[in-house]
C-alpha cells in the first residue's frame, strides 16, 4: 500500500508554497522506510525538482503526511544533512543545501538513461572475445573440449585440507598486500619442479606468478610490443596469441609448422621479402599447438640464434609438456639458452584444472623490474591463499603424484581415442602429432570443410576445434580433439557422433 504525498500542504507544513514533488512510502516493500524517505528526496534534489535552498517540511509535518512514525523521517533527513544534500538552520528547519549546483548534473549522472558524450574510441573486440554463445568449439565442455582435464584423479581431500590451512590463517605472510611477483613459497616450489623436471635455468626472483599464461601473454605484449610492432606467430597457432596482439594493436607475422615445429629459416625469409623485423616469437615447441610436433634441436638454436643476434626474445608456452607418453619429457627451450632471450611460460590449467587461473613465468633477470611494475599496475599481485596451498601442494609431493596418475589416465584415453578413429575412419584419416598432451589433431581424406562439421558435431553436443580456424596464411583442414575430459567409456559414442556429423554435412568433397 503506497501513501502518495504528491500535495504535501497540510496546515502543518505550510512553510511550503509548491507541492512537494516526491514519492509516498510502500509499508509492504522490503526496503526499511528510512531508506525511502531518503530515496525519494534525495532523488528529487538530484533532479532538481528541489531547489537549492528550498526548505523541506518539518519532520513532524512530514511523519504525520506518509501515516509513518517520525523516527525514519528524521533517520532519513540525518543522513541527507551527513552527505550534504541538505543543510539545517538552527531554529527555522531543514534546507536543499544551497551549496548545490543550480543547473541539472550533466544527463550520464542524473538521467542514466541517456548517455551525455560519446563512448571513447577503444580498440574493438576480436573475433574470440565476442560474446557466448559463438560456434559450438569456443563453448566449454563436451567430448572434444580442448579446455577440459578429468578430476577423477585429483586428491580433493588433501586440496580441501590445504586450502583450510591457509583460509584460518592470520598471519600477515597471507594476509597481507603481497609480492608482485607471487608468494615466495609457492615460487621456491615451483623453481624446484622447474628445474627438475623441465630443466629450467631459474631461481625463484626470476619467476612471475600469473593468473593463468593468458596473463602472462598479455604483459608480454604489454611489456615487450608497442603498437605496430611484429611478433612471430605459429601457424597454425594458439588462438590466445593472437587475441593479445590484437589488442596491443601489434601485428602478427605467420610462420609455418613442420614436423620439425616452427620453420625458422622460412621466418627469416619472409622477414626479409615483407622488410620486416619481429620483436618477439610466440612457440609451444614441446607439443606444438595444434600440430602436435616437437621442435627439433636444430629448430631450437636456430631460434636462439635469431634471439640472440636480432636481440629479439622467444616467448616458449610450455602449456602441457608434463604429459608425454613414449618418453621422459622433453627438456624446455629456455633450458638451451644462454643468452637469457627466453621467457617461459608454464600454467597449471593442464595440470591440475583451468578455475584455477594460476600460471608462472621464468623472466630473463634483467626482465624482472618491467614485468613486476606491470603486474602492479594490472592487478597487484595473484591471491595468496591460493598460492599457499599449491606450495604446500608441490613440497608434500601430492603435485608429483597427481602427475603420475594422470599421465595414465591421458595415455589410456588417448590410446583409446585412436582405437575408435581407427575403427570407424580407417585409412581416411591422419593422426598427426607425437604421443603427447590432451588433444589429437586429426586431418580427413580429400579436405572436408572442418568448420561446417565442426558445427554439425556441436549439434551432437561434440566441441571439435576446426583446425582452419587456427590457421593464418597457412591452409589447413582437420579437427583438433580433446580427451583430457573425455571419459573411457564415453570416447566410442562420440566418435560414432563424429562419424554422423562428418556423413551429414553437405560437403561434395567429404568422401569418406
Ligand atoms: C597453447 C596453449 N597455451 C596455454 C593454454 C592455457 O591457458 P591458460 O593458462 O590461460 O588457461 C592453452 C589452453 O588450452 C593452450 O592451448
Amino acid at each position: 500500500m503506497t501513501t502518495r504525498i504528491g500535495r504535501v500542504e497540510s496546515a502543518a507544513n505550510r512553510q511550503l508554497s509548491e507541492p512537494l514533488p516526491i514519492a509516498g512510502v510502500d509499508r509492504r516493500s522490503r526496503v526499511p522506510l528510512y531508506r525511502q524517505v531518503y530515496d525519494s528526496y534525495r532523488e528529487a534534489i538530484v533532479e532538481r525538482r528541489l531547489k537549492p535552498g528550498q526548505r523541506l517540511p518539518s519532520t513532524r509535518a512530514l511523519a504525520t503526511e506518509l501515516g509513518i512514525s517520525r523516527l525514519p523521517v528524521l533517520v532519513a533527513f540525518e543522513q541527507l544533512l551527513a552527505e550534504g544534500y541538505c543543510e539545517s538552520h538552527t531554529g527555522s528547519g531543514t534546507f536543499v543545501a544551497s551549496s548545490l549546483p543550480v543547473e541539472p548534473l550533466e544527463p550520464s549522472i542524473a538521467g542514466l538513461s541517456e548517455p551525455a558524450f560519446e563512448a571513447p574510441r577503444r580498440v574493438a573486440p576480436g573475433p574470440a572475445v565476442r560474446a557466448q554463445p559463438g560456434p559450438p568449439w569456443l563453448r566449454y565442455g563436451g567430448p572434444f573440449s580442448i579446455g577440459q582435464v578429468s578430476l577423477e584423479h585429483f586428491p580433493r581431500r588433501v586440496w580441501a585440507t590445504l586450502v583450510a590451512r591457509y583460509a584460518r590463517s592470520t598471519d600477515p605472510a597471507i594476509t597481507r598486500y603481497p609480492d608482485a611477483l607471487g608468494y615466495r613459497p609457492f615460487r621456491e616450489a615451483l623453481a624446484a619442479y622447474l628445474r627438475t623436471a623441465r630443466s629450467v635455468r631459474c631461481d625463484p626472483d626470476q619467476i612471475l606468478v600469473v593468473s593463468g599464461s593468458q596473463q602472462a601473454l598479455e604483459l608480454i605484449a604489454r611489456v615487450l610490443l608497442e603498437p605496430g610492432d611484429v611478433a612471430w606467430v605459429e601457424d597454425p597457432g594458439y588462438w590466445g596469441v593472437r587475441r593479445v596482439l590484437e589488442t596491443r594493436g601489434a601485428r602478427a607475422l605467420p610462420v609455418p609448422i613442420d614436423d620439425e615445429g616452427l620453420d625458422v629459416e622460412e621466418g627469416r625469409r619472409r622477414e626479409r621479402q615483407r622488410v620486416l623485423q619481429g620483436r618477439l616469437a610466440f612457440v609451444t615447441p614441446s607439443h606444438q599447438f595444434p600440430l602436435g610436433s616437437t621442435m627439433s634441436a636444430s629448430r631450437r638454436l636456430q631460434l636462439l640464434d635469431w634471439a640472440r643476434t636480432e636481440g629479439t626474445w622467444v616467448i616458449e608456452d610450455d602449456y602441457n609438456s608434463e604429459y608425454r607418453y613414449e618418453t621422459q619429457p622433453v627438456s624446455s627451450l629456455q633450458g638451451m639458452d644462454r643468452a637469457a632471450r627466453v621467457v617461459y611460460v608454464g600454467t597449471l590449467s593442464k595440470v591440475l584444472f583451468p578455475a584455477l587461473r594460476l600460471g608462472y613465468m621464468v623472466l630473463p633477470p634483467d626482465l624482472v623490474p618491467h614485468f613486476a611494475g606491470a603486474r602492479r599496475a594490472v592487478d597487484i599481485a595473484p591471491p595468496t591463499l591460493l598460492q599457499a596451498a599449491l606450495a604446500d601442494f608441490l613440497t608434500e609431493g601430492h603435485f608429483a603424484r597427481h602427475l603420475r596418475r594422470t599421465r595414465e589416465l591421458y595415455r589410456e584415453r588417448r590410446g583409446a581415442l585412436i582405437a575408435a578413429l581407427d575403427a570407424t575412419f580407417g585409412d581416411a584419416i591422419d593422426i598427426l602429432g607425437d604421443h603427447a598432451g590432451l588433444h589429437l589433431t586429426v586431418r580427413f581424406e580429400g579436405d572436408p570443410p572442418d568448420v561446417a562439421i565442426a558445427e554439425r558435431a556441436g549439434t551432437y553436443g561434440l566441441r571439435a576445434l576446426p583446425l582452419s580456424t587456427l590457421c593464418l596464411e597457412e591452409t589447413c583442414r582437420g579437427l583438433v580433439l580433446g580427451y583430457g575430459g573425455l571419459a573411457l567409456e564415453d570416447i566410442d559414442q562420440a566418435v560414432r557422433d563424429l562419424r554422423s556429423a562428418i556423413d551429414e554435412t553437405e560437403a561434395p568433397e567429404a568422401v569418406l
